[in-house]
């Protein structure tokens, strides 16, 4: 019999056979730099064995500081650890996307990522500027490059030994469609926000259906309005199963099959948050099917804009 509290531990394997991913994650978009240090080591003394950054969070560095500084305690190395990171939508022309990924593995200390993300389907003007604006504010788009054209320089990253598999986040079901049926390297890793206000359900089972991993960030609701943690239907399920909210929702977003991130800047959530055990079929059942809600908190998907990360960053 499987132990329930192997459930913190679940991998998932790979479509491209460079392995599998742990399912639970933890995400560094943290916007102060020492915090983002001090958590992303304090989740890998808690037992995290995935972190999810981005060149354009900002925090590739703090991130390889982190790594280091805890591979240097000697208990982990480095292929324990499942390493993501993303293309922002500056460097989408294929030209920009090697020298791209070789900047962000530079800041990580790294030989190669184990995951590269495209981070959101829209390409802004190319340049230095990660948030290029018009005179009216607007952000300036860059037409001249598909997503097709940014997947094949991806496709050509992992050739290069740059990283093992390649996915893409901020898409819809319609665009994961796309890459896929063209795609020589098929994504191994869809990354959205999902939970139970935003199930993606449609997207799941594509998904399950390819072969491609569900990567679920803000799992925890991203602590905006509507509280998810103060969901009633989780609170019921939380004090019937003895665990808290957070573990709750980790838990139900493992056993339906999909890879939630999470992060927290403070060590006994971090903690709590990676004792992760099975929910009994009847809870995930109540939390999949009792919560109606549906909120969508980031709104990336539509512009390409962060929706996380403020103006100006
Ligand atoms: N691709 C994209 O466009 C995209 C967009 C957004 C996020 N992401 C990734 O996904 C990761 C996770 O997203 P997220 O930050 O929205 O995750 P989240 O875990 O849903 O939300 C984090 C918030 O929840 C709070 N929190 C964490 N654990 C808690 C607990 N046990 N009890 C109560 N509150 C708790 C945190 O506050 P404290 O820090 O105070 O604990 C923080 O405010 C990001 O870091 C990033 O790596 C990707």
């Amino acid at each position: 019999m499987v132990n329930p509290d192997d459930l913190r531990y679940t991998k998932m394997p790979l479509n491209n056979g460079s392995g599998a991913m742990p399912a639970l994650g933890f995400g560094t978009l943290i916007p102060d730099p020492m915090a983002t240090k001090n958590a992303a080591k304090a989740a890998l003394e808690a037992g995290f064995r995935l972190l999810d950054t981005a060149e354009r969070y900002r925090t590739e560095t703090e991130v390889g500081e982190a790594m280091q500084e805890v591979f240097k305690q000697g208990k982990i190395k480095r292929e324990d650890v499942f390493i993501i990171t993303k293309l922002w939508n500056t460097n989408h022309r294929p030209e920009r996307v090697k020298p791209a990924c070789e900047a962000s593995l530079k800041k990580l200390q790294l030989d190669f990522a184990d995951l590269y993300l495209i981070h959101t389907p829209y390409a802004f003007q190319p340049g230095d500027d990660q948030d290029p604006r018009d005179a009216n504010g607007n952000v300036i788009y860059d037409q001249g490059v598909t997503l097709l054209d940014t997947w094949r320089a991806m496709e050509g990253l992992v050739s290069q030994g740059k990283c093992k598999a390649i996915g893409i986040s901020d898409v819809s079901l319609e665009q994961v469609q796309r890459i896929f049926e063209a795609a020589r390297i098929k994504p191994a890793v869809v990354h959205v926000e999902s939970h139970p206000y935003l199930p993606q359900w449609d997207l799941l089972n594509y998904c399950k259906t390819n072969g491609i991993v569900l990567q679920a960030f803000a799992a925890l609701g991203h602590s905006s309005e509507p509280k998810l943690l103060e969901d009633p239907v989780i609170i019921a399920v939380a004090q019937r199963v003895k665990k808290t909210p957070a573990q709750v929702l980790l838990a139900w977003a493992i056993q339906r099959g999909t890879a939630p991130l999470t992060t927290s800047k403070n060590p006994s959530r971090i903690q709590e948050n990676f004792q992760v055990s099975v929910l009994p079929d009847d809870a995930v059942r109540e939390i999949s099917d009792g919560i109606k809600s549906r909120v969508r908190f980031n709104a990336v998907v539509e512009t390409g804009v962060p929706g996380f990360i403020p103006r100006g960053k």
